[in-house]
């Protein structure tokens, strides 16, 4: 089983930028290969990480229903399913990615997505960690396609409705009773420095915040150049926050 990274919290605060310069970290401190799941269906981790081109698991599914009945002869869903997700993966130097993407077909995938649950429980083996790029609604975690997280990551920006979204995920990860071995805010976008209003709510949620992490124009730079986030340098100030906060944890 991997160490598994969850990346959650209110869309637009920066989950994707975080999931990137997390696994960047991971890459460069040897920690690979990296099993990378964008389970966004809206996700653009894909862009990121100067990835084209990427198919979906949705896809494959939509597929699968689809040509249910007209396998090739002898091959059963399983292994058909296992062939089709090897396709769609993108193998990269240091990590493979793999986008969950949503099906487009009616119906529920039930059987479907228990077989994906079980060969995305194989696959995991392969990699000592894994990083997981969540959706802002939260459907993966009420799907249960994210169980377990060695730690989660509450992402909010310097706001209290950040933090309001966050404490929020942070109920529903309990009450839906997931593995979170440890859970904690990383509030993104400091502009200089915390202010204490944002410390107080988080304490009031009975949460604590792993780390901070500044407003960045690199960052900003990168995202109007669809430039790579894993070619930001190392004196980056988003990179240095990151290393910070995650070396404490990991
Ligand atoms: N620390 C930061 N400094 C400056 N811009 C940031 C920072 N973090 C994220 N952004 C920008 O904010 C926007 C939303 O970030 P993104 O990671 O896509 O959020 P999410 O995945 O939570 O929806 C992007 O344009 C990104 O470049
Ligand atoms: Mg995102």
């Amino acid at each position: 089983m991997p160490f598994h990274i969850a990346i959650c919290g209110k869309g637009g605060t920066g989950k994707t930028t975080l999931s990137a310069v997390i696994l960047r970290l991971l890459i460069r401190s040897g920690k690979g290969p990296v099993l990378v799941i964008d389970a966004d269906a809206d996700g653009n981790l894909a862009d990121a990480l100067g990835l084209q081109g990427v198919q979906t698991v949705g896809t494959v599914l939509d597929e699968m229903e689809k040509k249910a009945s007209q396998l090739p002869p002898g091959m059963s869903k399983d292994k058909w399913l296992e062939a089709k997700l090897a396709e769609v993966m993108v193998e990269e130097k240091g990590f493979d990615f793999l986008s969950m993407g949503r099906g487009e077909g009616p119906g529920c995938y039930c059987y479907v997505n228990s077989v994906l649950r079980r060969i995305m429980d194989n696959l995991e083996n392969n990699y000592p960690y894994s990083v997981m790029d969540n959706a802002a609604g939260m459907e993966h975690l009420s799907r249960r396609t994210t169980r377990a997280a060695d730690v989660l990551f509450l992402v909010s920006d310097h706001s209290l409705r950040g933090v309001e979204s966050g404490a929020r995920i942070a109920e529903l990860a309990k009450e839906l009773r997931l593995d979170v071995k440890e859970m904690g805010f990383v509030i993104n976008r400091v502009p200089g420095t915390m202010d204490p209003v944002i410390r107080q709510k988080v304490a009031e949620k009975g949460l604590k915040i792993f780390g901070s992490v500044p407003e960045d124009d690199q960052i900003k730079r990168f995202d109007l150049e669809g430039r790579s986030l894993l070619e930001l340098p190392d004196d980056n100030q988003v990179t240095r926050a990151v290393r910070e906060m995650v070396e404490k944890i990991l």
